[in-house]
């Protein structure tokens, strides 16, 4: 690593802050009020001394400094600016991670409709009750959100065989109850955000390979043995397909992560919803990310035109 010192700022010895680069230095803790890329207190991995950066010409005009540093300032400001809105931005469109936030006032109201409809099944305690239902520990809120969103919850009767039939209980009920039995026993959660993603190709292999076997390759369902059946798929919602593979009902397997990682779980969602929608006009949009995207790419270069322009209008006024 080639170091050398531009003799204008001695002040690496106190490691306060300071780093140069190329002719222009920015003052670290005064000017622009944030960390920058670069350690300056040394602890660096890569090993740089502490408060330089880089290779420094030795000769540049201290006023010329002075006017690039108040430049490069509104530049710094402005950049950190459309760091944050990009931020903001993938914070809002980021779709793989679990939601964890279920709220107090969701658990409390879970909690007022477990014990007027499932616990008389499903046991004071979720421990479940002999001959009745299973326990409900552990099976997590996206098994929650299938059974009771699909309507086969609450139960009709007693049995193993629960169809779908229309649903009791509207979608926020459904999450409040999801996330009631989520806070005693933990589980599988459905993931916020957008389920479709990625390929619909590689979703329609996996689908073909995972899932035709039972339901079919047009989404028909089937017969299986011991008279049971795979439904048709063609009233499922994204969020019930993905809670149906994170769970497993009755007999279909469930696919944890490790065997259909959540890209392809949201790959054959794309895949399967695609193809209905294509069938039936009426349905949802192909196309749910390519104008988020191109909205993205429109957001950056327009910021960007405007910091140019910045920049320019600044150069001409000095
Ligand atoms: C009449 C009895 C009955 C009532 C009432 C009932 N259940 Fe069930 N529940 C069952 C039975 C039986 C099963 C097992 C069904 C099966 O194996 O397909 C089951 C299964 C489930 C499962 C799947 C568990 C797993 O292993 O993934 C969930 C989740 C569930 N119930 C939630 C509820 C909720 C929430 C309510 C109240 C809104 C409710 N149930 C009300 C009888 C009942
Ligand atoms: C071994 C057979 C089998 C396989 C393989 C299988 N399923 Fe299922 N699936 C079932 C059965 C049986 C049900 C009905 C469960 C119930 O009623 O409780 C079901 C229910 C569903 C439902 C709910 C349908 C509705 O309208 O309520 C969806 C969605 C679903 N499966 C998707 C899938 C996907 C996606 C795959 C592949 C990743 C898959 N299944 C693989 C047997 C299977």
């Amino acid at each position: 690593m080639t170091h050398v010192h531009d003799g204008l700022d001695d002040d690496s010895s106190t490691g306060k802050g300071e780093f140069v680069q190329d002719d222009i230095d920015i003052d670290v803790d005064g000017e622009l009020g944030f960390e920058p890329a670069v350690s300056v207190t040394g602890a660096e991995p890569s090993g740089r001394p502490a408060g330089r950066s880089r290779t420094a010409p030795a000769a540049s005009k201290p006023g010329s400094r002075r006017v690039l540093r108040r430049r490069l300032g509104a530049g710094a400001v402005l950049i950190g600016a459309l760091v944050s809105m990009g931020g903001t931005y993938a914070a809002f469109a980021s779709s793989s991670a679990p939601d964890t936030s279920n709220s107090a006032g969701d658990i409390a109201a879970g909690r007022q409709l477990y014990q007027t409809s499932c616990i008389t099944c499903h046991g004071a305690n979720l421990q479940g009750v002999k001959d009745r239902a299973p326990s409900l520990l552990g099976v997590g809120g996206a098994s929650v959100y299938f059974q009771v969103s699909t309507g086969r919850m609450p139960a009709a009767g007693q049995g193993a065989d629960q169809k779908r039939k229309t649903a009791k209980f509207d979608e926020q009920q459904v999450k409040q109850l999801a996330a009631y039995i989520q806070s005693i026993g933990g589980g599988p959660q459905l993931p916020v955000g957008d389920l479709r993603a990625g390929d619909i190709a590689k979703g329609g292999d996996l689908f073909r390979l995972n899932c035709a076997s039972c339901h079919g390759t047009t989404f028909q369902g089937a017969p299986l043995s011991a008279g049971k059946v795979a439904p048709g798929l063609n009233r499922a919602t994204d969020e019930q397909f993905y809670a149906a593979m994170l769970s497993g009902p009755e007999s279909m397997p469930i696919f944890s992560d490790h065997q259909l990682t959540p890209l392809q779980k949201r790959e054959i969602i794309n895949y399967v919803q695609t193809l209905k929608a294509s069938k039936d006009p009426g349905g949802n949009g192909i196309d749910r990310i390519g104008p988020v995207s191109e909205a993205l790419v429109f957001f950056i270069a327009g910021v960007g035109a405007v910091m140019a322009a910045i920049l320019w209008i600044g150069a001409k006024a000095e």
